[in-house]
């Protein structure tokens, strides 16, 4: 199962987008396959300040590691570092039909909150659209407000496998977790960055009093009954708390608690929940430089797969080598077509791969490598993205002639699907 999931770095990281997305998101790291990134190209729509946009992803990474995002588990990257999303985004612009983004809530609050629209915030869903499909994804844990981008998604995937063969894209689902799927902020509505209603998780905690003080509550004096419904603060206490704590707190509202103690409560909970993770939080941001080294082994490990998606992609739209046209004369193409990869294991327990063409000339040699695995990803990549490839994986293979014609030939044909 591949699980994939973004955050955009526009502030600091808030209650809801931990419990909409990233706590359950965490918890799925051991679950499979999962890639989390920084989705900095999304921000893009609402931030134009360089320096603070920097800012934002510098503490989103730290946010993503220091509330458990365990980088040796999962593929943690920051979009900008792979190109091939706003390539995929631009192709699947091509096939999505107007309406579909005229009817997404997001876009349509935006406007009707009188955000005047760009080009880019009007395009948003597809460019998500582009993050989730690149890497084939099969779940995508969010909160509720994002689940028709989601649809969207399937939608867009739908027509470009019919536009483009069926196969190409893999239909994704959102995985929501209900509980925590609208958290509200301190007026009671979404907490959301756009209302500024938000409580950051990392607050100091002076700041976080002060917060919790500010939510909404109604004017019951102490002693009286308050109802738990549709409570804000009970609803972000239940969010932390375990099944008997929020028993427990219920009965304190049917006792009457004071809105002030109820406020303490809330804070102590908090406190208690985000204490342990404070440390790590605060020794990364002074440590970018650790935090960045992170982010660009997992920008080699995205574009590992990024890549030869996106080379099969471009054969499939048409964006391929004119070469193709007029050097692939049947009788050329089946002569280097036969061309073929050969596996083996050598003496010395290492593992080997080379090409070789019909008659068992050899055209390309690797050098001895770890693993069955380390070969057949080589043999995978070659196959998707021929000579091109080669740069990529020179210090996996013996040395060779990058001009050597029919060595070119051999990979070209076995990279291009036969039409
Ligand atoms: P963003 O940064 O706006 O929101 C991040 C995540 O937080 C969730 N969320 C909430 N969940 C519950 N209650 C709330 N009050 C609340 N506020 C925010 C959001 O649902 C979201 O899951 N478009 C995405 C970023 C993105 C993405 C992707 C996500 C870009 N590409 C690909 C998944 C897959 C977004 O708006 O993030």
């Amino acid at each position: 199962m591949r699980i994939l999931s973004g955050l955009q770095p526009s502030g600091r990281l808030h209650i809801g987008n931990f419990f909409g997305m990233m706590e359950p998101a965490l918890k799925l790291q051991h679950e499979g396959d999962a890639y989390y990134f920084i989705a900095d190209y999304h921000s893009l729509t609402s931030v134009h300040d360089g320096k603070a946009l920097r800012g934002y992803v510098r503490e989103l990474a730290v946010d993503f590691l220091a509330c458990g995002l365990d980088p040796t588990k999962c593929v943690f990257f920051r979009q900008s570092d792979v190109p091939e999303h706003t390539e995929l985004s631009w192709i699947l612009s091509t096939v999505t039909p107007m309406g579909l983004l005229e009817r997404c809530h997001s876009y349509k609050d935006k406007i009707a909150n009188g955000i005047s629209a760009s080009h880019g915030l009007f395009a948003y869903p597809v460019l998500m659209a582009a993050d989730i499909l690149l890497y084939e994804s099969d779940v995508v844990p969010v909160g509720r407000d994002q689940k028709q981008h989601v649809e969207v998604t399937r939608d867009i995937a739908i027509k470009m496998n019919e536009t483009f063969g069926a196969g190409l894209f893999k239909l994704p689902n959102p995985r929501i977790q209900e509980s925590t799927a609208v958290v509200p902020g301190l007026d009671g509505q979404k907490m959301s960055k756009s209302y500024d209603n938000t409580i950051p998780l990392f607050a100091p905690r002076p700041e976080l009093k002060k917060l919790i003080a500010g939510i909404k509550t109604d004017s019951r004096a102490p002693g009286e009954a308050k109802s738990t419904e549709g409570s804000a603060l009970f609803q972000i206490y239940q969010a932390f708390a375990s099944a008997e704590e929020t028993a427990a707190f219920a009965q304190d509202f049917a006792n009457g608690i004071a809105w002030g103690d109820a406020k303490d409560r809330l804070f102590e909970r908090i406190d208690f929940e985000i204490a342990p993770m404070r440390a790590r939080y605060e020794w990364l941001m002074a440590h970018p430089q650790e935090v960045e080294v992170m982010l660009h082994a997992g920008a080699a490990k995205a574009r590992a797969v990024a890549t030869p998606f996106m080379a099969r992609l471009r054969q499939a739209v048409g964006l391929r080598s004119l070469a193709t046209a007029t050097t692939r004369g049947p009788a050329k193409a089946a002569k280097a077509a036969a061309a073929s990869f050969k596996q083996y294991r050598e003496k010395d327990g290492q593992f080997y791969f080379k090409l070789v063409d019909a008659k068992g000339a050899l055209l390309l040699q690797s050098l001895g490598l770890d693993s069955p695995q380390a070969a057949g990803k080589a043999i995978a990549l070659l196959k998707a993205q021929g000579a091109g490839a080669l740069a990529e994986l020179q210090p996996l293979l013996a040395p060779f002639d990058a001009q050597h014609a029919p060595l070119l030939q051999a990979l070209h044909a076995l990279s291009t699907p036969a039409e």
